[in-house]
């Protein structure tokens, strides 16, 4: 029998186990001989005061605080409207501080996850950079984001003048980081968005936590196409992307793959409009014969204008027709493009080209230099008020940026997170990317539910009228000020969205054509909202009460107030390792609740009087799914007798329970 605790993954603990592996002989009872080890390796120890190496003040702090266990959990809202497709989607959206939430998905999710793309606070000097809290994190998180009231304000930004500038910065990130690096698998990647203010600091940890040797490359990317006339020495328009493998032998060429039916666009949303003639012989996908009456027609946030009816018999053109739109392509391009048969007006009337033999042939690696078809920020501007009409931030991203990053590492089937995801972008490209390529990728999102009423009081004034927008917005809607909301809405609205071009592709698509193309209905534009909080279980929350009326309340209660038995179903998943997405179906019993999480692999019943009966219904769930192996969890005080607990015992023994798969709490 085993008790469970509450603790997230002890890392510490399994480098501890790692070590004693390669080096028995330092392990003196239970604790490391720190001086044989020196002894042991010899001349490669430097502990000379002058060493090469990177310090700054909390360093020690930061990195004991990526090894403390998480004390808290993650809260199902499995309401709709709160999730989307609770019980089909494979995507998660975890609302908060995303060191916590690494933590605590450090065993469920430990060399899981392919690719991490994140964009953290530049630290342009009014950014909002989260302080962490040695002590009692998770209280600390529920002060920042106003859950609980505090005394002073929690939420400052990092100002240059502060004096510890940098520090504050790094300190947030260099935990982050290390527990990030443990849930990329061996033959995973970060991608990390940063500009000038950190770069160079965000390099050198990432050195130290990823290992130079897994060093990839800094990618340059032009976020804007104007430099602005106001600078007072250079004009800056590049960002960058820091990459790292886990392993650089392990992680596979980077490259734009061509794909055989991959297509690619001929307008760009940031160009300026212009007009191209497209002579008649062009394909129209919208049926056999008919008119496309002249007109302007949006398609997603792009715009495309006939200036004349548009007439095609047999699929093609047979009139010329001025178009007026962003062309990305020359004249000469679209010529060429219509007589090499390219060049096509898509279902919902938009404009795309197939790749050339020659783009189909090359498997390009990403250059360092990502200037073209990555998208630049007057795009993630005009994508995102294409679905909420108004712009509410500076940071967000374009979606074909991060699209092409994923593009480049093998992901189809994979779990892509982004544990800084804003405005969910990220999200909005894995299911952009699905829809075209067929693939099942799954996304982690992760989000401070930072509170836009205090964002706003530390706001400039151009930033106060964008935050304003957005919390007008979400008064219309009926949600909560705060910026996951926004986050979650963007997947709604963008997953919609995607849905409806599939089916348009999908229904004007060949059967031939459709064996290579995911079906609408199956595209999974849902996800599981998770929320952090404290444990659900009295005894691992540290010091709880703050009057005796509640003491007294919590002691006639088996966990803490206002928690649900499926709470606690989703924290015992978490803390046994198991995918948060895993089904989980409740089976009656008399009254009595078990929850069955992936189909019978952990059986939970959390009811009290547990009987024999329980045990009975748990080993025809495990025959019924031909589980060979199970687990059973149950409250120590779920048992009305010792002899009862031991009848239960042994009868899911003898159907082949292990002894250390019996599990109370
Ligand atoms: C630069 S933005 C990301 C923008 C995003 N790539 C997009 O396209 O919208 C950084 C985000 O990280 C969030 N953030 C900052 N500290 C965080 C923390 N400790 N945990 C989770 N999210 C955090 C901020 O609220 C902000 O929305």
């Amino acid at each position: 029998m085993s008790h469970l605790n509450g603790e997230s993954l002890n890392i510490e603990d399994k480098n501890i186990e790692k070590l004693v592996e390669l080096f028995p002989e330092v392990n003196t009872d239970g604790k490391i001989d720190f001086e044989k080890l020196k002894q042991i390796l010899g001349e490669y120890v430097d502990d000379s005061e002058e060493r090469y190496r990177f310090v700054w003040n909390g360093k020690g702090e930061a990195l004991r605080l990526s090894q403390t266990p998480s004390m808290g959990t993650l809260r199902p809202a499995n309401e709709e409207g709160k999730s989307k497709n609770w019980d089909d989607t494979e995507n998660l959206y975890i609302e908060g501080d995303n060191l916590e939430v690494l933590k605590l998905l450090q065993k469920s999710y430990f060399n899981k996850v392919k690719m991490i793309y994140i964009d953290p606070p530049y630290n342009t000097g009014g950014d909002f950079v989260y302080k962490d809290n040695f002590k009692d994190n998770i209280q600390n998180y529920k002060k920042i984001t106003g859950q609980v009231d505090s005394e002073g304000n929690a939420t400052t930004t990092n100002r240059e003048y502060s004096g510890r500038y940098h520090t504050d910065w790094l300190n947030m990130m260099y935990p982050r980081l290390r527990l990030a690096r443990n849930i990329l698998k061996d033959d995973g990647v970060i991608f990390i968005s940063i500009d000038d203010n950190e770069v160079h600091n965000l390099r050198k940890i990432c050195d130290e936590v990823f290992g130079e040797d897994n060093f990839i490359d800094v990618l340059k990317w032009k976020r804007k196409k104007q430099p602005s006339f106001l600078a007072k020495h250079t004009a800056k328009v590049m960002e960058y992307i820091l990459v790292y493998a886990k392993s650089f032998e392990k992680l596979e060429k980077l490259s734009i793959e061509n794909l055989s039916d991959a297509t690619k666009k001929v307008i760009n949303i940031s160009n300026p409009e212009s007009t191209r003639t497209f002579k008649k012989g062009v394909r129209v996908k919208i049926g056999e014969s008919g008119v496309i009456k002249a007109g302007r027609y949006k398609i997603r946030s792009m715009e495309v204008e006939y200036l004349s009816d548009v007439i095609y018999q047999n699929g093609v053109t047979i009139n010329d027709v001025e178009v007026l739109s962003r062309f990305s392509v020359s004249q000469d391009n679209i010529d060429n493009f219509i007589d090499e048969d390219l060049l096509f007006i898509t279902v919902n009337k938009g404009l795309r080209r197939d790749v050339t033999e020659e783009e189909k042939t090359s498997r390009k690696s990403i250059t360092d230099l990502l200037l073209s078809d990555y998208g630049d920020n007057q795009e993630s501007d005009n994508e995102f008020k294409s679905l909420f009409g108004e712009k509410y931030f500076d940071y967000t991203k374009p979606i074909n940026l991060i699209y092409n990053l994923i593009k480049s590492n093998f992901t189809e089937n994979e779990v892509i997170m982004d544990f800084f995801s804003g405005s969910s972008t990220t999200a909005d490209a894995v299911m952009q990317i699905n829809a075209d390529d067929g693939g099942s990728r799954k996304c982690i999102s992760v989000q401070l539910p930072e509170d836009l009423d205090a964002m706003i009081e530390t706001a400039d004034t151009e930033t106060k009228s964008k935050l304003q927008k957005a919390i007008n917005f979400l008064d219309s809607i009926h949600k909560p000020r705060n910026l996951a909301e926004i986050g979650k809405e963007r997947i709604r609205r963008a997953g919609e969205k995607i849905k409806e071009e599939l089916k348009e592709r999908y229904e004007a698509a060949s059967d031939e054509e459709r064996k290579n193309m995911k079906h609408p209905n199956e595209l999974d534009i849902g996800f599981k909202v998770f929320k952090l909080d404290s444990s659900n279980i009295k005894e691992w929350n540290p010091g709880k009460y703050e009057n005796v009326q509640q003491a007294i309340e919590d002691a006639l209660t088996p966990y803490v107030p206002g928690r649900t038995e499926e709470d606690v179903v989703y924290e015992m998943m978490l803390k046994m390792g198991l995918d948060l997405t895993y089904p989980v179906e409740e089976v009656d019993v008399n009254g009595k609740t078990i929850y069955s999480i992936g189909y019978g692999f952990l059986m939970i019943c959390l009811a009290d009087k547990v009987d024999i009966v329980v045990a009975e219904k748990m080993i025809e769930i495990k025959d019924e799914n031909n589980q060979q192996e199970f687990r059973a969890i149950f409250r120590d005080e779920g048992f009305s007798s010792d002899t009862d607990k031991t009848n239960v015992k042994e009868t899911l023994r003898s159907a082949g329970l292990a002894e250390e798969s019996f599990i109370t709490l």
